[in-house]
């Protein structure tokens, strides 16, 4: 699969990476990875039973057996559609928790590894160029100011109909930013050769066009 091109678009909460992720894979044709709903769909299984954040190895066998299947842009965990559930600020500020355990990162390392299918694959999320994906042919990092991401998650969760509070959501939003940055395992970093993107005024549209108009350049190399 070494030769099968890779995208890798990583960065902060609400930075745009999914929407951004999800249109370039679309227009190229390539697969998606959405690595970040692996972390919440680990999360929503330990919010659901009583392991406590200290089990690691039982936090990490959840996540070495998950259940899930992706489908026409939905989530399931076993037979649930649980795309809207995972969502939820309590589960992404969960998510961030068993995300800094190692073996848990561990044991979703193959499950994302396994989405590199031709003809390419777009992955978003923290560690893609990094950790999962070191040889992707582009490797972008977007960031926007912490103000501006969370205004986004606010109008976001209103238009589903998920109440919410601005103020709380820029506090979470820098508490998981800090937890994702400072952690020891495959922290919250641009790669080396990443290309860093600030969409503080930068539209869905334009940020597309200019990932696009990066991976045209490196395919002719
Ligand atoms: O995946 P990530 O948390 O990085 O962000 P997202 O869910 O893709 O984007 C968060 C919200 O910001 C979405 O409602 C996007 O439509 C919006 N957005 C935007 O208004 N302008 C951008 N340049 C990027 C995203
Ligand atoms: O949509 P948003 O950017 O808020 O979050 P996400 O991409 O769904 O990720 C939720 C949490 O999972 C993040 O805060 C990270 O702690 C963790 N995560 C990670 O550690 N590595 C990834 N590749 C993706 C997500």
């Amino acid at each position: 699969s070494i030769n099968i091109p890779v995208i890798t678009i990583d960065g902060p909460t609400a930075s745009g990476k999914g929407t951004v992720a999800r249109i370039v894979a679309e227009k190229l044709h390539f697969h998606y990875l959405d690595s970040g709903a692996l972390y919440r769909l680990t999360a929503l299984s330990v919010l659901r039973s009583n392991i406590k954040i200290e089990d690691v190895g039982q936090i990490a066998s959840i996540a070495s057996h998950l259940p899930c299947r992706f489908a026409d842009s939905r989530i399931f965990l076993a037979d649930e559609d649980v795309s809207d559930a995972i969502r939820k600020e309590e589960v992404g500020i969960m998510a961030s928790k068993v995300a800094a355990i190692p073996e848990v990162r561990k044991a979703l390392v193959s499950l994302q590894t396994g989405f590199r299918k031709a003809p390419g694959l777009v992955g978003d999320g923290r560690d893609m160029g990094t950790v999962i994906f070191p040889d992707a042919i582009l490797k972008v990092f977007l960031t926007a100011s912490a103000d501006i991401r969370a205004q986004r998650r606010y109008k976001q969760l209103m238009e589903k109909g998920i109440p919410a509070n601005i103020d709380s959501l820029r506090n979470d939003l820098i508490e998981r930013d800090l937890r994702d940055t400072q952690r020891k395992e495959s922290p919250l970093v641009p790669a080396k050769d990443a290309l860093t993107l600030d969409t503080s005024h930068l539209g869905i549209d334009e940020t597309v066009e200019r990932i696009l108009d990066w991976f045209a350049q490196r395919s002719k190399n």
